[in-house]
């Protein structure tokens, strides 16, 4: 093999393998739409559902009116109430969604992050603290005011605090239809990891892993 076609080669690979990664994202939809079948039995949708006939589609599978207030509060002062295709069976396909999440005064929603979906957040109400954590584990957060934006990017480590003296609210949105959410304290604490592990990995003691553990199983 020539130099020449060695280079072409990584050239082509690399261009290849990096404008994969850049579009990696939800499917392309085929339909103008395809309002997912509910699951009565789960009140869920399947993962992967067929579309409802477009002939008994009306315009209510495309509105949605789940969000209008705030949920209740969590013991960290926080509500959470994410629209994704499971419970909003017209985004299915169209590869995005959304979250109203609501706090209290100093509320907080903890360090987590989103596999499938990049997320901006757009303060509604109030002053958040908020921001994310890159793979070198620089921290990027301020305080973020109503009417302003935040980006999250896809997958990275993020958090946010209501540092304002009224409650405080955002409305999210993703590039996917569903993109995830896994809790840092939960999935660590709450999810039945050997224990031995967590006081090897965490430096604690048996006690102090219980102690954590009792407060994040099953949250
Ligand atoms: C969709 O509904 C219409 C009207 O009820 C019916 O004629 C058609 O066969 C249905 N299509 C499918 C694929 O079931
Ligand atoms: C909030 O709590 C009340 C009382 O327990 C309950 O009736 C209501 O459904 C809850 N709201 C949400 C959005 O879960």
């Amino acid at each position: 093999m020539s130099q020449e076609l060695k280079i072409l080669l990584v050239v082509v690979t690399t261009t290849l393998f990096h404008s994969h990664v850049a579009f990696a994202s939800d499917p392309d939809p085929v339909l103008d739409f395809c309002v997912a079948f509910k699951d009565s039995a789960t009140a869920t949708t399947t993962t992967n559902p067929s579309c409802k006939n477009s002939s008994a589609v009306t315009v209510e599978d495309f509105t949605f009116s789940g969000i209008k207030f705030p949920g209740n509060y969590s013991q960290t002062g926080f509500s959470a109430m994410p629209v994704n295709s499971n419970v909003f069976p017209g985004l299915n396909t169209l590869g995005m969604s959304f979250v109203r999440a609501d706090f209290g005064v100093g509320g907080i929603n903890v360090p987590h992050f989103h596999p499938r979906a990049t997320e901006t957040a757009f303060v509604l109400e109030g002053r958040i603290y908020s921001g994310f954590v890159d793979t070198n584990n620089r921290v990027y957060a301020k305080v973020v005011e109503k009417g302003e934006i935040m980006v999250f990017p896809r997958g990275l480590l993020h958090f946010q605090m209501n540092v304002g003296d009224t409650p405080a609210s955002i409305l999210g949105s993703f590039n996917s239809q569903n993109p995830g959410l896994q809790k840092i304290p939960s999935a660590i604490f709450g999810s039945g990891i050997e224990e031995k592990l967590l006081e090897k990995a965490f430096g604690l003691n048996a006690k102090e892993i219980a102690k954590l553990r009792n407060r994040f199983l099953s949250h």
